[in-house]
């Protein structure tokens, strides 16, 4: 095989980077073929080396620029490009920002049948901020993450993106033995644990902690530390306001509603409310966060749009599913069930757009998308969307 020129097992490619997929690698073609490369950006000149040569697509590792990208910075974390977490880190956060916004265009254009939808930015800081954070043992028994394309551990000191508390706990554990030590009676069956912080308190350490609380906008807040919950508080204390935004009337939905965190704050502004979780434990929460007068379904969506519940008339309902999107069934009840106003969060940009194209053709508008960077330097899109009936 003739190196530059022709794609076969380890085969080194000279190719142009077009943009960067929802997925955060770099998508350029060579004879033709996609080639998707990580750690690249737009308008790159690169070498890279074949990694996986399927029918349709390449996979491919940078190897060298040939001419770099002013959108390219050194990234301020010394694992980046070994660890599996960030993956958008060598771009400015001006340039992070463009990706996301035009990765969401292109979703809604591509997935939706909605061209021209330009969805506002609402940024974050870029660094510590993330209060959740995934950790295992490696076989040294030292803390860390799991490497980039492979179940390896990559050793931790501290990490940018992390919360203060986070990274203060992973300094005290650094040799990992003491922590090891205090952590091994709950690590059974296990290869990884949960550590949650916000600032101004210390760490919570899944284990010897299961039950946290924490304060957003006022509210206390409780949730079990292996439950679902949003990563990144401060971005999370921007997104309520808006989910709330001009909201009152008699009933509204909190579907897919975890431990109840927009429940309890929807109550405040309608007469009665409807909670729905799949998962038990977390509607446990959502009756301890939201408190009466809200009705509670475990159940799951799919079971519970054909319930009695779901037959009253609804002003506003909420969703907030998880990545794969609404149901059919659930698309289904809201175009039967009319609700005057749909709040939609999303953290997968392509189902949102199928979704929103839905509904826009079963009588909504789009009145608004905004992406809310829950979590800077990575390819992660989170947005809310509000559809109000035509
Ligand atoms: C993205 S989380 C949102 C949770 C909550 N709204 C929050 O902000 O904390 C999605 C939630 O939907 C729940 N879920 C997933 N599939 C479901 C289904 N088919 N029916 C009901 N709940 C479901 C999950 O258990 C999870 O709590």
């Amino acid at each position: 095989m003739s190196g530059k020129n022709q794609a076969s097992g380890n085969a080194t490619l000279e190719l142009s980077i077009d943009l960067i997929s929802a997925g955060g690698d770099g998508l350029g073609f060579y004879q033709g073929k996609a080639v998707f490369v990580p750690l690249t950006a737009p308008g790159e000149r690169i070498v890279a080396q074949v990694r996986q040569d399927k029918p349709d697509f390449m996979r491919a590792e940078l190897l060298s620029l040939v001419q770099p990208s002013p959108d390219r910075v050194e990234a301020p974390c010394k694992l980046y490009g070994q660890c599996g977490g960030c993956n958008l880190m060598h771009l400015s956060y001006d340039a992070q920002c463009s990706v996301k916004e035009r990765i969401l265009a292109d979703a809604f254009r591509r997935s939706g049948g909605l061209s021209g939808i330009q969805a506002a930015m609402v940024r974050g800081p870029k660094d510590a901020y993330r209060n959740r954070a995934q950790f295992h043992f490696g076989p040294d028994k030292k803390i860390g993450y799991a490497k980039r394309l492979s179940n390896d551990i990559i050793a931790l000191d501290s990490c940018p993106i992390l919360a203060g508390p986070i990274n203060e706990w992973l300094t005290q554990s650094v040799s990992g033995d003491a922590a090891w030590q205090k952590l091994k009676p709950y690590m059974a069956g296990k290869d990884r644990f949960i550590v949650f912080g916000q600032d101004g308190y210390s760490a919570h350490v899944e284990g010897p902690d299961t039950d946290i609380s924490i304060s957003l906008l006022g509210k206390s807040i409780r949730f079990h530390i292996r439950g679902f919950f949003q990563s990144n508080l401060t971005m999370l204390e921007k997104l309520i306001p808006d989910v709330l935004d001009g909201l009152s009337g008699q009933t509204a939905a909190d579907l897919y509603c975890g431990v109840g965190v927009f429940g309890s704050f929807l109550k405040d502004r309608f007469e009665r409310l409807v909670c729905v979780e799949q998962d038990p434990r977390a509607v446990g929460y959502a009756c301890a966060n939201v408190g009466k007068p809200a009705d509670f379904a475990a159940n799951t969506m799919e079971e519970w749009v054909s319930s009695a519940q779901a037959k009253q008339r609804f002003d506003h309902v909420l969703v907030d599913p998880p990545r794969s999107g609404l149901a059919p069934r659930v698309k289904a009840w809201l175009a039967s069930a009319q609700p005057a106003s749909i709040g939609y969060v999303s953290c997968d940009p392509v189902s949102l757009a199928r979704d929103s194209g839905e509904l826009s053709r079963a009588g909504y508008d789009l009145e608004r998308v905004r992406i809310y960077d829950f979590y800077p330097n990575t390819s992660h899109l989170e947005s809310y969307a509000r559809f109000v009936l035509r």
